[in-house]
Formats: C-alpha cells, structure tokens, sequence
C-alpha cells in the first residue's frame, strides 16, 4: 500500500529538504531549484526560476542580480512564493513568506564560494541581466576582458551580487495521486509555532 502522509509529524523545513531528498535519490539531478514569484506594489505579477542554495530553519536562500526585476520588487514589496515541483514524485510544494536581503557581509561570505569561472560569468552578465543585449558577443567579450584583467588575482565581490532568503510564513504540500484522493496539508505560522491542517485536493 502506498505510504500516507498523515503520519508525519516533521518541521515543514524538515519536510521539504526531506522530499527535495527523495526527488534526488528517485533520479532528480537538480530538484533545489524553485519557481519564485514576486509582485510589484500594483499587483502585477511576475515568475522565474532561482537556484536554492540553503535550507534551514532560517529559510531558503538564493541570489541574484541587483537592478532585475525580482530584485525591484521585493524592495517594494517583500512578500514572495516559491513553488518546488518534484516531477518525478508528481509533488509540489508552495512556500509563502518575506524575502529578506542579506548582508554585504553574508554576500561576501557567499560569493567566495563560487567557482572562479562562475564569478566571471557573474561580472559579466550581471550588470544587464534580463536586459535587451545588442548580441551574445558583447558578453562574450566583456567575459573576455574580465579573464585578462583579473588573470591571476581575486575577483571581488560585483556590486550587483546580492542575496535573499525566504522566511516561510506558510507551506502547502500537495502529493499528488492516481491511486486515491490526493495527499495536501498546509503548515502556518501561528504564534510562534507551524500549525498543520489538511486541506482539500
Ligand atoms: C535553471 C535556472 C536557474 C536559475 N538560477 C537563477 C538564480 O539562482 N538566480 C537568478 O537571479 N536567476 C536565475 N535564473 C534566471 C532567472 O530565472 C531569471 O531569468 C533572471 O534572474 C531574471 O529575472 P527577473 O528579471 O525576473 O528578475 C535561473 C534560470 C534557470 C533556467
């Protein structure tokens, strides 16, 4: 008989890193990444994959590029969704929280984690992300450059590098099923602890 949920009685952190997990051992090569749904202050709303980088207790945390969109967004109106879905597992989990900026500090701290190729690419498409480019050569280019000029030494942190982490408010988790009714239970943050209840499918 396939398992039921209603058993488990996990931090809904715990739940999540638990089905991201089995996602992984099933066959997944990259299920940490997450659809993150921001919307300006007059209600229009806009989405895209992050890649996730933790998951604590703290939260959920990604980076990205200042002056994007997301970015704009969540100084006007920090309230954020990521959406998870397992394809393989056929389950989804949505998250609702505050994005909260990190420190220049944290940034920093992050950044010199990167591989050096991948901080070079940074410093290249950073400064234009999700802008209109003449063509792919001019970054190609500036990549280039960057390669020469910084031969040999560090790179530093790009001013355009910044970080977020998602602070849950509220995490719904839906198993979806053939064999019955399908599995959904939201957990709130209520007083200082998660309240579970089921909801239906
Ligand atoms: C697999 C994948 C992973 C991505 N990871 C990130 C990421 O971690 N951070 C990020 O800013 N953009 C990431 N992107 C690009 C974003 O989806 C998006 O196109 C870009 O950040 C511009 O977003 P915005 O203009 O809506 O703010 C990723 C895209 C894909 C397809």
């Amino acid at each position: 008989m396939t398992k039921k949920y209603h058993d488990i009685d996990m931090l809904p952190i715990d739940l999540l890193n638990d089905w991201l997990l089995k996602e992984k051992s099933v066959g997944a090569p990259n299920p940490s990444h997450a659809v993150l749904s921001t919307c300006t202050s007059n209600g229009l709303p806009h989405a895209r994959v992050v890649a996730i980088r933790e998951i604590d207790e703290q939260g959920l945390l990604f980076f990205t590029q200042r002056g994007t969109r997301k970015v704009n967004e969540l100084h006007n109106n920090s309230f954020a969704t990521m959406t998870f879905w397992f394809e393989l597992q056929q389950r989804q989990i949505i998250i609702e929280g505050l994005a909260i900026t990190l420190s220049n500090l944290d940034n920093e701290r992050y950044w010199k984690t990167y591989p050096r190729e991948a901080q070079v690419r940074f410093h290249s498409y950073a400064p234009t992300s999700a802008q209109p480019i003449v063509s792919k050569e001019v970054l190609e280019n500036k990549k280039k450059q960057i390669e020469i000029e910084f031969d040999a030494k560090t790179l530093p942190v790009s001013p355009f590098y910044c970080g977020f982490r998602l602070k849950p408010s509220r995490m719904i988790f839906y198993a979806y099923r053939t064999d019955e009714l399908s599995d959904v239970f939201e957990y709130r943050y209520i007083d200082e602890q998660w309240k579970k209840q089921w909801l239906s499918p």
